[in-house]
């Protein structure tokens, strides 16, 4: 199992819309097994998947009271099939902050691997699993860090957007310390067809020192309506521009991945 999150210091920025659609496409067009786990308590992609329970397990007893850590719940207990086929998920509520603050008040030298020694039981079950995070490096998504192989990082336009991502450059640099195999690859997303847009592009994308994916996302009123129906934007409108645009980082994701 393949292990991707998707991740920003931003908030807003497009982390669930591509978690989401990456996750879809893998799944229902691709037909990779997908497990998606929702790192953020907002909750965001359980709604979509429509595995929202604001009382419900998930993400919270996985990292809290799995059988790893003396607790009852195996992994595979706290799966749920979504509305397709090829995709289930591990969902998140407001607990998960809770969750936060007892991984972080814990001494004990496994709280920041509890996640990866947790998803080993079903590394066999999936093909990729993909992790929408919350905007705050806290305990949960640590955890989600140190599973994962790749963080993709969206970015628009701005400066301040540039800092948040060399920001999180740093801190995937301290998490490599302990997860070696993590490298971070970044996503222009929401981008406009002006000057200043297109300039910043070409910058982040020759100049900037990071990884970049060669697709942009382009910015569409339709991904706003899909978010509105709490849809999964490549289901809403399979050919709109930035479902099409999501479907060609797709396949650059991949033929990284797969060769
Ligand atoms: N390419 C796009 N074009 C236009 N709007 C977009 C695009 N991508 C995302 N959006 C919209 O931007 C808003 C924020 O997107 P999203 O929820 O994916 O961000 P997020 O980073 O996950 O936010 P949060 O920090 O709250 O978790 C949503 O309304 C979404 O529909
Ligand atoms: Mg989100």
């Amino acid at each position: 199992m393949r292990i991707i999150a998707v991740m920003s210091p931003k908030g807003g920025i497009g982390k669930t819309t591509t978690s989401d659609a990456i996750a879809y496409m893998l799944g229902e067009e691709q037909e990779k097994r997908v497990l998606i786990l929702d790192g953020d308590p907002q909750g965001d992609t359980s709604k979509t998947f429509e595995a929202y329970e604001p009382e419900g397990t998930g993400m919270s007893e996985l990292l809290e009271r799995h059988v790893s850590v003396g607790g009852s719940y195996r992994t595979t207990d706290l799966i749920r099939p979504t509305q397709y086929s090829h995709i289930d998920i591990i969902p998140a509520n407001g607990y998960l902050m809770q969750t936060d603050m007892k991984l972080l008040l814990k001494q004990e030298a496994n709280q920041v691997t509890r996640l990866r020694d947790a998803l080993e039981e079903i590394s066999e079950a999936y093909d990729y699993c993909i992790c929408d995070c919350g905007r705050l490096l806290d305990m949960v998504v640590i955890n989600i860090l140190l599973a994962a192989e790749l963080v993709i990082a969206p970015v628009k336009v701005g400066g301040y957007e540039n800092e948040a991502i060399h920001n999180l450059q740093e801190q995937v640099d301290d998490l490599r310390e302990i997860n070696p195999e993590l490298r971070i690859k970044g996503l222009v997303t929401m981008r406009q067809k002006n000057k200043t847009s297109l300039d910043f592009e070409e910058w982040m994308k020759t100049s900037s020192g990071f990884d970049m994916f060669v697709t942009p996302i382009r910015r569409s009123i339709v991904a706003e309506k899909a978010s509105m129906r709490m849809a999964v934007l490549p289901q809403f409108s399979k050919n709109c521009i930035v479902s099409q645009d999501y479907r060609n980082v797709v396949h650059e994701l991949l033929k990284e991945m797969e060769g």
